[in-house]
């Protein structure tokens, strides 16, 4: 398995960059997990310069979607929604329409916030990634709240989660993960969308 972790956060000590990096402790060993490029590196999504040629960043955030089995996104909650920044990097990944990279992908989602929301933002974006034809792992939810209590830095680099329920929900997730891309769940979730895609270009 081939993980791809997208951080909605740019923050330099971001609780949600923590929790991608200890996600390997909780998968079994032989999977890969990948940091995508920073998200803050893309440039405001602009339909002008989304051409054949687009933004180096661009596209290379685009393959590293296309190359994984399954992608893992973390954001903290923003005004009760999606970070911007993350919103225009979902932008850039499910375009062009009929061959975008985020397109019949298996997604498992995470809000990690020091504050007492999160469950807005995790239905704004898990429902977005679902109605663009992606399988958005529904069970369990993981909202991390008042981070700074649960997920603390350790010297040798590190990251620990100090919370056993978390740290249980974190391997059921990771195993739902699993199962639907074994069952090739991202793919049945695309399949309307591609058979749209494919019937309106010949219309
Ligand atoms: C502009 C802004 C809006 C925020 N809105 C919310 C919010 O709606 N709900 C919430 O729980 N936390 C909110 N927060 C707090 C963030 O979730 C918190 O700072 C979080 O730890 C940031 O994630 P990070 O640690 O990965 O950088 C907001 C923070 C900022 C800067």
């Amino acid at each position: 398995m081939k993980i791809l972790t997208i951080c909605g956060s740019l923050r330099r000590e971001s609780y949600n960059q923590m929790l991608l990096s200890s996600l390997s402790q909780y998968a079994p060993k032989d999977w890969v997990f990948k940091q995508s490029i920073s998200i803050g590196e893309l440039p405001h999504y602009n339909e002008d310069i989304d051409t054949a040629t687009p933004p180096s960043s661009v596209d290379q955030f685009r393959k590293e979607i296309e190359e994984a089995d399954a992608l893992y996104w973390a954001m903290p909650e923003f005004n009760h929604s999606i970070p911007g920044v993350l919103k225009n990097a979902l932008d850039w990944a499910t375009h062009p329409l009929n061959e975008a990279a985020l397109l019949g992908r298996v997604i498992a989602v995470s809000v990690v916030t020091q504050g007492r929301g999160g469950y807005r933002g995790m239905s704004d974006l898990s429902r977005v990634l679902r109605d663009l034809g992606n399988f958005v792992v529904p069970a369990p939810e993981l909202c991390i709240q008042f981070a700074h209590e649960h997920i603390s830095p350790e010297e040798n680099g590190q990251v620990s989660i100090t919370d056993p329920v978390t740290e249980k929900l974190l391997k059921i997730q990771l195993q739902n993960l699993e199962y639907a891309v074994r069952h090739r769940m991202g793919h049945h979730a695309g399949m309307c969308w591609k058979n749209f895609f494919e019937n309106m270009a010949t219309l």
